[in-house]
């Protein structure tokens, strides 16, 4: 079985962050989930990560899905892969790769190329390789006059002549399992950074005539290692592009890819259109035929078919077929919407769940309620839901009509079909079909008004 190995032990200083540098975000996952997602595109379910800085941190990102090995202090890229090799069988036959958790752009297809220009070659070592116009900092390809593949000079050991060498170690590779482990025996710490260096691997191998390569691509941009937060925000754009770009190519309208942001989970069925600056992010799915946009943030939402969400803030929600929501409305965690619900402008629906083609069309709070099918909120009612101590619930039954500006104080139920005056405020159960209403009496007094203001 083919396997790979993660290189993810480093500090990652240039962060500067509290989270270790392969979990930092991107686009709504961890940095080192897009290698292990593209290792097992590429076929390699097996994976062995590396771990050693914030190590508790990594473990619990990924879980059990993966391997880990303990590099406890960091003496170079070759020892962190003599770390992992305790949880690979020497006797083993198959390909190992290794790659380095911070190169989040690398895709499947591209180690799958990899792999398979190291078969075809019968390759004891194949690296992956990039023309960069700025090398620096990298290590450098070294080949002899009939173009093979002799060794890689890490930048601080490179000679004048060397630094000018354009071809570098993209840090990704694919061995043949015993040819790495018996070169991996044999490097010293004996260079610039007094480490071992996981490329001293080639040039051994080459001097007792195994068979060492390059693959090399011309996409620059997969082979950028992120390192600092400036490379985060460039790592980002790339990857949020080539979400919009998939979800286009599976018939999704982005009407403005350059102010659209969606996350890499977010998943979106054919036909729904996106509007200029909106957000979708978390473990959101949207069904066909929706309008989602344009202002809109929605995080962590299930929404089916026909969905309309205009200017308006969506979270930890559900929303059933043919809802409208917005302009201007925001509905917080624990809100279920059954299907052809109506939530209108300077909504606020928190925990509520609402039945089958209800209507709340303006300017209410709907908190911890229930609101059965077919029912009318009025503009401006409020359910009072909080006594400064306690969360109370409100029960509004089918067909019930809320009249505008009504307070529902909470613990209370609206019997089915019950009515409710406007500018009522409701502190007792309302029974089925019953009309109430709770508002001081209005009285009309003739004065003198028309001599209001006209006096000494
Ligand atoms: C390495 C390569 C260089 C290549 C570059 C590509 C070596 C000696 N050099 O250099 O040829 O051009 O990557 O980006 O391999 N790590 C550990 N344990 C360690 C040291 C590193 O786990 O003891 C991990 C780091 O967390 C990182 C990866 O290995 O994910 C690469 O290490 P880094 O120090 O960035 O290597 P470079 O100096 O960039
Ligand atoms: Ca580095």
């Amino acid at each position: 079985m083919d396997k790979a190995i993660v290189l993810a032990a480093g500090k990652g200083t240039r962060m500067k962050s509290k989270l270790a540098k392969v979990l930092q975000p991107l686009n709504g996952k961890g940095m080192i989930q897009y290698v292990v997602d593209a290792l097992a595109g590429a076929g390699i379910t097996e994976q062995i990560i590396v771990v050693g800085h914030q190590q508790e941190q990594v473990r619990q990102h990924l879980g059990e899905t993966v391997k880990y090995a303990v590099q406890s202090e960091q003496l170079g890229t070759g020892h962190a892969v003599m770390m992992a090799q305790k949880e690979i069988d020497p006797n083993e036959d198959g390909l190992v790769l290794v790659v380095c958790g911070d190169t989040p752009l690398l895709r499947g297809e591209t180690i799958a190329g990899l792999i398979a220009a190291h078969q075809q070659r019968g390759a004891a070592a194949t690296i992956l390789t990039c023309d960069f116009a700025e090398p620096t900092g990298y290590g450098r390809i070294i080949r002899d006059e009939q173009g093979q593949v002799k060794a890689i000079v890490e930048e601080k050991d490179a000679g004048e002549n060397e630094k000018r060498i354009k071809e570098i170690n993209t840090g990704t590779y694919c061995f043949h399992s015993k040819a790495l482990w018996g070169a991996l025996a044999q490097i010293k710490p004996v260079n610039a950074q007094g480490e071992y260096y996981l490329t001293d691997v080639i040039q051994i191998l080459g001097r007792n005539l195994a068979k060492v390569g390059a693959h090399k691509i011309d996409r620059v941009e997969e082979t950028m290692g992120i390192n600092n937060k400036v490379q985060l925000a460039e790592a980002a754009k790339v990857l949020r592009h080539r979400k919009l770009v998939s979800l286009m190519e599976e018939g999704v309208t982005i009407v403005d890819p350059d102010s659209t942001f969606i996350e890499d989970e977010v998943k979106i069925g054919v036909d729904t259109v996106i509007y200029p600056f909106t957000w979708i992010g978390g473990e959101t799915v949207i069904g066909e035929d929706c309008f989602i946009g344009p202002n809109t943030k929605v995080k962590s939402v299930i929404m089916g078919n026909r969905v309309t969400i205009d200017q308006s803030t969506v979270f930890n929600s559900r929303l059933g077929n043919d809802c409208t929501v917005g302009p201007y409305a925001y509905l917080r965690p624990g809100t279920v919407l059954a299907d052809k619900v109506k939530v209108g402008d300077f909504v606020e629906l928190k925990k509520s769940q609402v039945g089958m083609g209800s209507k709340i069309p303006h300017l209410s709070y709907i908190g911890d309620s229930f609101i059965g099918a077919g029912v009318n909120i009025g503009a401006g009612t409020i359910t009072c839901n909080y006594d400064g101590v306690k969360k109370y619930n409100t029960r509004i039954e089918d067909g019930a009509f809320v009249g505008s500006n009504t307070n529902l104080v909470a613990p209370v139920v609206v019997g089915k079909g019950a009515l409710i005056g406007a500018g009522s405020t409701i502190t007792k159960d309302i029974p089925p079909n019953t009309l109430a209403i709770a508002r001081s009496k209005q009285i009309n007094l003739k004065k003198n008004v028309e001599k209001r203001g006209k006096e000494e």
